[in-house]
């Protein structure tokens, strides 16, 4: 049996009407001995009751979402997320990382992760491909990494994802051997990373499962604009996981998961210089890639999001503890 905390005087909980269920629900749960998770779950049921008081859920819609995240709880496997995708498309993920690694004005923005991250990618040196052969139109990726001052950040652990040519990430075929069009570099010590990958290509997000069904009746399409992942790892600064978009893309504007920012969007060139080209074994006809990231330090992140938590709670006019950024029931 879990100890449980008795700090609060629980009322009798019989009788419970829609009127005073919420207030209750919440005296129950303040029974935690955390006062982050009191909050939270506070402000969970607090909601979630008036969504229900406000839209009059029926019974039918109850059990339909119900089915709904249970579909979505039965179609995820080791290498398929289907509540990721699902909080994708709500536009929640793109909201949590804005307020969990907020950027300067000079720092490189942050974008959703996505659910085809994996932790198996393999370590590459300088110039090599992080696909094997014939995935799709090569591309010759070069990239410096910066903090906000402008100093070259060497040592820079960058994990790189992308989709094949045909829009689908390795994890999305059932006869994967092992990690394809994904790899890890280390910049040098002027900051750099240069690689081979293919030109990326748009692609819909997995539709066959209930988020696809969802968006279909919500009268949304399901894909994204062609883009490359990128995380970048490195004592000291906040963890950046951000994306580069292709200019031009049919769906620049209406990405399924609202991943796209202006700053990210880069042009794609030809590599054009033949010295170039042959360096790296390419045809000056391939494509060109080149981005300057820049890193936040943990503690301008932390200060920001200090900052930022202050703002959105008085706008929202919430009076409320805060501890590190994050609001908290102090009441004991
Ligand atoms: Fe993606």
């Amino acid at each position: 049996m879990p100890t449980i905390q008795t700090q609060v005087p629980l009322p009798p909980l019989k009788d419970l009407t829609d009127d005073n269920i919420t207030e209750n629900t919440v005296i129950v749960n303040n029974q935690s001995s955390s006062p982050r998770l009191r909050y939270l779950f506070n402000r969970l049921v607090t909601h979630l009751h008036d969504f229900a008081r406000e839209v009059r859920l029926s019974e039918e819609e109850w059990i339909a979402a119900i089915m709904f995240l249970t579909a979505c709880g039965q179609i995820c496997t080791d290498t398929r997320q289907e509540f990721i995708l699902l909080s994708d498309v709500l536009g929640l993920s793109c909201l949590v990382d804005a307020m969990n690694h907020p950027k300067p004005a000079n720092g490189t923005a942050g974008t959703v992760l996505g659910p085809f991250h994996t932790h198996d990618a393999l370590e590459f040196e300088q110039g090599e491909s992080i696909c094997s052969s014939g995935k799709g139109e090569p591309a010759l990726v070069r990239c410096k990494v910066t903090d906000t001052s402008g100093n070259p950040l060497a040592g820079v652990s960058v994990d790189i994802w992308e989709t094949d040519e045909t829009g689908h990430y390795d994890t999305q075929y059932a006869d994967r051997a092992g990690p394809d069009c994904r790899g890890i570099l280390t910049t040098d010590r002027e900051g750099r990373i240069t690689f081979k990958a293919i030109r990326p290509v748009s692609y819909p997000i997995p539709h066959d499962g209930p988020v696809g069904k969802l968006l279909e009746r919500l009268g949304r399409h399901p894909y994204r604009p062609a883009h490359m992942h990128f995380k970048f790892i490195k004592d000291g600064f906040d963890v950046l996981v951000t994306s580069l978009y292709i200019r031009g893309d049919a769906y620049e504007t209406t990405d399924a998961v609202f991943g796209v920012k202006s700053s990210l969007i880069v042009d794609l060139e030809h590599i054009s210089d033949e010295d170039l080209a042959q360096e790296y074994e390419l045809s000056p006809e391939d494509w060109l890639l080149e981005y300057d990231f820049v890193l936040v330090s943990d503690q301008e992140a932390t200060e920001l999001k200090i900052k930022n938590a202050e703002r959105a709670l008085k706008t929202l006019g919430v009076t409320v503890a805060v501890v590190d950024g994050l609001p908290i029931d102090a009441i004991e």
